[in-house]
């Protein structure tokens, strides 16, 4: 059966107090309705439709591809706004599955839940509700003495005993395609001037339709994100869930309350992190690592066993048994091969460091490429730009650098070469010989 959804979110979140669209708020480094749309995709296969109204341009901007479009204009209710999908959807599917870019709690698990009930019944609508304390403002589901749903009341219309419900709606449902863009023709304005969605189910039931419905097991999936409180909220539980599959993984967090990975982050068993440990982006950590305390890496790749501790690593690649810290920051291009030792306050940037090589403190290194086993000493720096342009450097195998050699730009130092303390090489050096002094002059030959 095909199934395609439809994703709420024209509405204006007066309550965040932002110039930025409620939905596309980040947590854990992804705009919110990316979680509702990676949920909604887990269970779909096809067409996910987003109805934008307020903030339309930024909200498809800010999330590109990742929907198709619908406008919603003006904001004339929920059932309006579902009705908006109807020019693209109608015939592409079977089913169509309704959800809110600001729940982004909601687990493809439980949607998944929900789209087989649809699936093996054929009655036109299947929804979830919840049954909490937390009322939250949602309508109540109204059932008859035999426990069959007659409808759905808004919490502002209901009558005091209808308060009392605490089976709520968290206003998620999957629908007979057939039946819905029909039925959405029928819903009358209702006295706020809106198409309310929620009056399907009473139409359903009218028309002598049994609702399905689907309990909500764990209340917290279905907060909607209204407030900034309620964002900080949702960030907690969203962090918990992930770092709580990791340890079930494998991994140690030794304090996960201090320990922030984003959703699409990978990491290997037994690998360990220490507190204030985040992992931002695409970042892939492999097995038996030990990361923190204080470490911030994003869209890098660590290989295994690597040792990171207190540093800042960005779009780097570091392969196995790779040792830095404390206070190093790898920049856009680092690449450090197996058993690269980096000590304290290293910067590299668009740099390969190749097996074994060692950088033990205080250096740069820009445009670089470093052979095997070479040594960097203490305040080694690459000249790689002269105000305009950036240049290569390039070291050769075992290469020695002195403390405080300056390699100005564009420059190749010979494998096996070494150059005095404090060399300033502005010509190359050929392979084993040492050259000293400012600027750097070959003295002698080196033994191989
Ligand atoms: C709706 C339900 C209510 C349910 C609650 C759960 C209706 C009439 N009521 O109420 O039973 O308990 O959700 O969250 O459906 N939206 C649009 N266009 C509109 C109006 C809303 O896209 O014209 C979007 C909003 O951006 C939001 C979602 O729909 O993501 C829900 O809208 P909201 O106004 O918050 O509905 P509620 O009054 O909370
Ligand atoms: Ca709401």
């Amino acid at each position: 059966m095909k199934l395609s959804a439809v994703i709420l979110a024209a509405g204006q979140g007066t309550r965040m107090k932002s110039n930025l669209p409620k939905v596309l708020h980040p947590l854990l480094g992804k705009p919110m309705a990316w979680y509702t749309l990676e949920a909604a995709r887990q269970v779909t296969g096809g067409k996910l439709v987003m109805v934008i109204g307020h903030g339309a341009d930024q909200v498809r901007q800010g999330l590109g591809d990742l929907a198709e479009y619908v406008l919603q204009e003006p904001q004339l209710g929920t059932g309006h706004a579902v009705m908006q999908a109807e020019p693209v959807l109608r015939g592409k599917s079977d089913l169509v599955l309704v959800t809110y870019a600001d729940m982004p709690l909601l687990t493809g698990e439980t949607l998944g839940r929900l789209v087989e009930v649809a699936q093996v019944h054929d009655d036109p609508i299947s929804m979830l509700t919840v049954t909490t304390e937390e009322t939250r403002g949602f309508g109540r589901i109204l059932r008859n003495p035999a426990g069959q749903v007659r409808g759905i009341v808004e919490e502002a219309q209901a009558t005091t005993e209808q308060l009392s419900i605490h089976e709520l709606n968290p206003g998620v449902y999957c629908f007979r395609s057939a039946w819905l863009w029909q039925a959405l023709k029928r819903i009358m304005l209702s006295p706020k001037g809106e198409y309310y969605l929620t009056d399907l189910v009473g139409m359903a039931v009218a028309d002598g339709d049994v609702v399905q419905t689907i309990d909500v097991e764990n209340p917290d999936e279905v907060i909607g994100i209204n407030t900034r409180l309620h964002l900080a909220q949702a960030e907690a539980l969203l962090r918990q869930r992930i770092n709580n599959r990791w340890m079930l993984a494998g991994v140690t967090m030794i304090d996960p309350a201090s320990t922030y990975i984003e959703p699409e982050v990978t990491l290997g068993q037994d690998t360990i992190l220490w507190p204030g440990t985040y992992v931002h982006g695409k970042s892939q950590i492999g097995t038996g690592c030990v990361i923190g305390p204080n470490t911030i890496i994003k869209d890098t790749i660590v290989g295994d066993n690597c040792t990171l501790l207190a540093s800042v690593l960005e779009c780097a690649l570091l392969e196995d048994h790779v040792e830095m810290g404390p206070y190093c920051h790898l920049r856009k291009g680092a690449h450090l091969s197996t058993g690269v030792h980096m000590g304290n306050f290293g910067e590299v940037k668009n740099s390969t460091l190749g097996p074994g090589a060692k950088m033990g403190h205080f250096s740069y290194l820009g445009d670089a490429t470093v052979g095997a086993e070479a040594n960097i000493g203490a305040g080694t720096i690459t000249c790689n730009f002269d105000g305009t342009h950036k240049y290569p450097t390039e070291i050769g195998e075992g290469a020695f650098i002195g403390s405080d050699t300056m390699l100005v730009a564009p420059v190749k130092v010979g494998a096996g070469a070494k150059t005095g303390a404090g060399a300033v090489v502005t010509k190359d050096i050929p392979p084993n010989s040492l050259a000293v002094g400012v600027p750097a002059r070959v003295i002698k030959e080196l033994k191989k």
